[in-house]
């Protein structure tokens, strides 16, 4: 049985353990805090740390410059494993537990469109660094992005293999459980035949699928001059490697955003040489705005940054403009100034945010050629 001594030590115990837990969780008030949930591990783990590192170089310049508004910017990273559920529960937490003012995150459309529900309910700004899906932003207030869309993507592939290359015979490859490989394919799909182009065979493939040979040979045989793969690297260099067998050169390939990733080139340099990718970036892009991130990226990493760490910067850096033109800190305040972001400069293209929360920016094509990324031209649509 308890005493009352046990009980009122037993008490005393629960009040300091609370007063610890709060301490540890309160919001410092000279610092600014910001939730980022990434797949730094699993599948796509590449996209989540390249992001990453693009987002910790934005935070220290940030930081370096006297902070926003004389506070200093935290950012809380989540991992979400490459996982939709989990990204769920990362936002959750980042708003609930840490008090986040704003979110940034995801790469993977699919995950975006889960943590950007949480968001979005919670009403806190969430800014996309890299997800292209049409309907990422429809109907959420709260839910921007620094990035293109697919509308925009896909017409530009599109216009791209019809125009530059002159081709009209297409097969279609994509993951058809996927909102962003789907939906990708759907915007080329209706923008090549409105160009004159015609879809000659179209094979989606479920999301665990690691065996490309049937659906490959399928689209051969409705003899394609290219196929359009929207699909994110780990599956495209399976892809890559099987259609090489099958007598598919890596010219017969065009592709999305979802290609870029060093593992791209490490796993099938060889079988996509000569291929073509719509992206935001290309590590020789001729623009003058990216160089000092280029730069500042080298110095601080050694290595040379790819388009998701560029994107992780310029998400970052939105963020924080907005932050500093915002009314006050809090979560309304910010996406109020989000709204009215306009010629920000970014290292992936200037920028206008529009009525619909996604900006407005240019589409790079990149080629692979030697076992690299270069860029091939650009496109900006209005
Ligand atoms: N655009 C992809 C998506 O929406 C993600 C991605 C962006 C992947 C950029 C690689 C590079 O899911």
């Amino acid at each position: 049985m308890l005493t009352r001594r046990s009980v009122l030590a037993l008490s005393s115990l629960v009040v300091l353990a609370n007063l610890g837990v709060s301490a540890c969780n309160k919001k410092s008030d000279d610092e600014i805090v910001v939730g980022a949930f990434l797949s730094l591990t699993g599948e796509d783990s590449t996209f989540g740390l390249d992001t990453k590192k693009g987002i910790e170089l934005a935070v220290e310049q940030a930081n370096a410059a006297g902070g926003i508004k004389g506070k200093k910017v935290k950012v809380i990273y989540e991992d979400d494993k490459s996982n939709a559920t989990e990204a769920t529960q990362k936002v959750r937490q980042l708003i609930d537990r840490d008090k986040a003012v704003a979110i940034l995150g995801e790469v993977a459309s699919s995950r975006t469109k889960a943590g950007g529900l949480v968001a979005n309910s919670s009403k806190v700004p969430l800014v996309t660094p890299s997800s292209t899906a049409v309907d990422i932003t429809t109907g959420r207030e709260y839910v921007f992005r620094s990035c293109f869309t697919d509308a925009q993507q896909g017409e530009v592939a599109a216009r791209f293999v019809r125009e530059k290359l002159g081709k009209t015979n297409v097969g279609l490859l994509f993951n058809a459980q996927d909102p962003y490989s789907s939906g990708l394919a759907d915007t080329f799909r209706e923008h090549f035949v409105k160009a004159g182009g015609k879809i000659v065979a179209s094979k989606g493939f479920p999301s665990k699928e690691t065996n490309f040979t049937t659906y490959l040979n399928e689209l051969k045989a409705g003899n394609p001059e290219i196929i359009f793969a929207p699909v994110y690297y780990t599956q495209m260099v399976t892809v890559a490697r099987q259609a090489k067998q099958l007598g598919l050169s890596g010219a017969s390939f065009v592709g999305g955003d979802g290609w870029e990733s060093a593992d791209l080139l490490k796993g099938a340099a060889a079988e996509l040489e000569g291929a073509y990718f719509t992206n935001h970036y290309a590590p020789d892009v001729p623009w003058e705005h990216s160089k000092a991130f280029m730069t500042a990226f080298k110095a601080k990493n050694t290595e040379a940054p790819n388009g998701l760490a560029a994107q992780g910067y310029d998400a970052a850096r939105m963020l924080f403009d907005a932050v500093s033109r915002a009314s006050d800190g809090t979560p309304e305040a910010i996406r109020v100034a989000l709204t009215q972001t306009k010629d920000f400069k970014g290292a992936t293209g200037i920028l206008t945010i529009d009525k619909d929360r996604n900006a407005n920016k240019p589409v790079v094509v990149v080629k692979i050629t030697g076992g690299a990324f270069t860029y091939s031209t650009e496109y900006k649509l209005n």
